[in-house]
């Protein structure tokens, strides 16, 4: 499976975001290059950290749509809910003997890339604005001490 690499179109111009959605693309990479040493272990260890990591994405970014009052909130959770049963299914599949990993990193990739340019920049703007207000430069990525610096202490650390 080849490495994927960041694109700028994946981008939604919200620097903290973006840097969240590249850490999950460097986990898919890694269980790429784990799976193809068949080392058993290490790959259960990448899917449980990329099945933590973004769970804990998820979390930030609804607390992020949340704060922003936007209104499809509740249709976002659930696509992330069903993606989170999805991974912990092949998770599973895994766990009995199942190789999973390429099939996984496939299926990984297509709905990444789905879901950024469709449903997550669908809360871009609105996000921004609430950046904005807060003012939190979106693209800079520069996070004062407040609010936004807490919220990822609650979910990163
Ligand atoms: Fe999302």
């Amino acid at each position: 499976m080849a490495y994927w690499k960041w694109d700028p179109a994946f981008s939604v111009d919200i620097a903290v975001i973006d840097n969240q959605h590249k850490r999950i693309i460097d986990y898919i990479n890694e269980l790429g290059t784990v799976s193809m040493y068949q080392n058993k272990d290490k790959v259960h260890t990448v899917l449980v950290s990329l099945i933590d990591y973004t769970v804990s994405h998820f979390s930030f970014e609804e607390s992020l749509m949340q704060e922003a009052g936007y209104s499809m909130l509740e249709a976002h959770k659930k696509v992330h809910f069903a993606f989170i049963e999805r991974i912990n299914f092949f998770k599973e599949r895994y766990e009995n003997g199942e190789d999973i990993a390429k099939q996984l990193m496939m299926d990984l990739q297509i709905w990444l890339v789905n879901h950024i340019q469709h449903d997550d920049t669908d809360y871009k703007e609105i996000v921004q604005a609430m950046l904005q207000k807060k003012q939190i430069a979106p693209m800079e990525g520069q996070i004062k001490d407040g609010w936004l610096t807490t919220m990822i202490d609650k979910f990163f650390k």
